[in-house]
């Protein structure tokens, strides 16, 4: 189906079969809508979940709407394929599971394609990160550093990687890797690679590890992996320590230190034989800064932390020192969260690039404030 076929079938699945929320899909200020059975629809607006009045005539009705969707993407839904998860023509993604694995009813969440993209300003705007520390991600993408952005589901990972991407010096070739295209970058030499599904002959799967190991024969500056989340693990981090220098992905974690430890379970469940102390060895050198982001209980996304990796101790723990951190989380009047990530006082190991590279940014931008 050609893409704007697909997108004709969508909108057709969306006036025919998608009444009940449609109204959401049109909201701009909602950015997400879950439904879990027919008669439970909330949605997403301004980072906080409500629950709506909304409602599928029964069942057949909300599986008919998802059915028509998946067609739209070349998809179905049935008992031997109960689970979906897919972009859609829009650009937004869904995922929905269906019953018996689903003992709710069928479920769908939709998080919604924006149709203003995020930048750099609106994240300050936003309140997202102080322009310091944005300027500090800047100069680290600048200079190759290899990130992970760790967070937990529906944090900003993706969105922070997008704006990322975006900081990347002109004139490099990068490769982004991803299950079901999302990122949302602008550069003029990408190559953008998407994973396949087996077929119901269970041939023909193309996993994020088969395309990271193609990419790396494809002559990348930067290798992009949307979200890291398998065997692909033990491959990035070889990437990063052969040489690759400024690879990022996203990582679903709580701290820094816990993102160190869930790639390095990740790696180990791949069919590599590298011991776990070399693993480990390799992860500290492979990985220069984490950066943790968390959707907080006012609903705004914030970067928490961001975290310079700086080795592997013998005693057994990864030596993770933050450059900023958000140390407290106070309620303002209007019951928003003052307060961001902060300098620590921590000047991370690679100033001296800093200063080679005529950065104006010096050591005392590190200086942790007097509070
Ligand atoms: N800094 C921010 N301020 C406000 N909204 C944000 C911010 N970052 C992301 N969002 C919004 O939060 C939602 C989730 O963002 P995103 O898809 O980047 O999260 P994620 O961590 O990648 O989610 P998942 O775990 O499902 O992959 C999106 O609607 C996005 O527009
Ligand atoms: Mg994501």
């Amino acid at each position: 189906m050609s893409q704007e076929e697909s997108l004709s079938v969508f909108q057709a699945a969306i006036k025919n079969f998608l009444g009940p929320i449609s109204e959401f899909l049109a909201d701009d200020t909602i950015s997400e809508v879950m439904i879990n059975g027919p008669s439970e629809i909330f949605i997403e607006r301004k980072g906080k979940i409500h629950k709506t009045e909304a409602h599928f005539r029964d069942e057949d009705a909300l599986r008919a709407a998802v059915n028509n969707i998946a067609q739209s993407v070349g998809r179905r839904v049935d008992d031997s394929e109960p689970r979906l998860d897919a972009r859609l023509p829009d650009g937004s993604r869904i995922c929905a599971v269906i019953p018996p694995c689903s003992l709710v009813g069928t479920v769908v969440a939709i998080r919604k394609f924006s149709k203003t993209k995020m930048t750099f300003k609106d994240y300050l705007k936003f309140g997202s990160i102080t322009a310091e520390a944005a300027q500090f991600l800047d100069i680290s993408m600048y200079l190759g550093k290899n990130i992970l952005v760790s967070g937990g589901t529906g944090s900003g990972k993706t969105t922070l990687l997008s704006l990322l991407c975006g900081r990347i010096p002109r004139g490099q070739r990068i490769i982004v890797i991803e299950d079901s295209s999302e990122l949302d970058i602008d550069y003029d030499h990408l190559v953008r690679f998407e994973t396949r599904m087996a077929d119901q002959m269970g041939q023909g799967e193309v996993s994020i590890r088969d395309l990271l190991r193609s990419s790396l024969r494809l002559r990348p500056d930067r290798i992009i992996v949307g979200e890291v989340r398998g065997a692909e693990a033990l491959e990035l981090i070889n990437a990063m320590n052969t040489g690759h220098k400024g690879c990022l992905g996203t990582v679903h974690a709580n701290s820094p230190n816990d993102a160190l430890v869930r790639l390095e379970a990740l790696a180990l469940g791949a069919d590599g034989k590298v011991s776990e102390r070399a693993l480990q060895y390799q992860i500290a050198s492979a990985i220069d800064l984490v950066i943790q982001i968390s959707r907080l209980s006012d609903g705004s996304r914030r970067i928490v932390t961001i975290s310079e990796v700086l080795g592997f101790e013998p005693s057994g723990a990864y030596n993770v020192l933050p450059v900023y951190h958000m140390e407290r989380m106070q309620r303002g009047v209007d019951g928003r969260i003052i307060g961001n990530a902060e300098p620590t006082g921590h000047i991370p190991s690679f100033m001296g690039e800093i200063i080679n590279h005529k950065i104006p940014f010096g050591p005392e931008k590190f200086e942790k404030k007097a509070s």
